[in-house]
């Protein structure tokens, strides 16, 4: 009987003490209209993805990362806002796109940052973040920490 209880204790040991990780739900940050928000960028460009008009949205830790020239510590959240574009000269359409980077080092198949993207209504819309977002971040910002905007947009 004791036997078997200091079994059943070992067992419990090793697995407990196996890391397991469980991705983060992907749920938008409350509140990241109030961070730190980026000039109004605008791609009139038809062909390009980026047709449209997109905000950044910077947590605190995140602008610290941009002011020490893209070095992010875990925990920095950082929110694109994107819109149609309506008429000519363009004004803010509808919104149709929000996209999350939030660093955590758990995340390593991605660089160590949570990719999630989300429609208008902030629901997932279960855009694969490896093959989709990250693919095209580190062709673009490899040496960045994989964020491709600087603190120039910022200003
Ligand atoms: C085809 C390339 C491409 C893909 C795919 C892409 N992005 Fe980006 N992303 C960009 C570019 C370019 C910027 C910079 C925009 C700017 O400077 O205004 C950007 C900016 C961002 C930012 C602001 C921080 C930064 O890196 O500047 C976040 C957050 C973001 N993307 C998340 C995502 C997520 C999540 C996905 C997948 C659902 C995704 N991106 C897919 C190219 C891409």
């Amino acid at each position: 009987m004791k036997l078997a209880l200091s079994f059943v204790f070992a067992l419990f040991f090793l697995v407990s003490s196996v890391p397991v990780f469980a991705a983060p739900a992907t749920v938008l940050p409350k509140g990241y209209l109030s961070w730190k928000k980026s000039e109004r960028k605008v791609d009139t460009d038809k062909s390009s993805i980026f047709y449209g008009i997109h905000y950044i949205y910077a947590d605190k830790t995140a602008m610290k990362g941009y002011q020490a020239g893209n070095r992010f510590a875990d925990g920095s959240r950082i929110v694109v806002e994107y819109f149609n574009i309506k008429g000519n000269p363009a004004v803010d359409g509808p919104k149709n796109m929000v996209v999350l980077m939030r660093k955590d080092k758990r995340f390593k198949q991605t660089g160590g940052w949570q990719f999630a993207g989300f429609g208008a209504d902030g629901k997932p819309s279960g855009l694969d973040p490896v093959t989709t977002c990250f693919d095209c971040h580190l062709k673009d910002a490899a040496q960045r920490d994989y964020v491709i905007s600087t603190k120039k947009d910022f200003k």
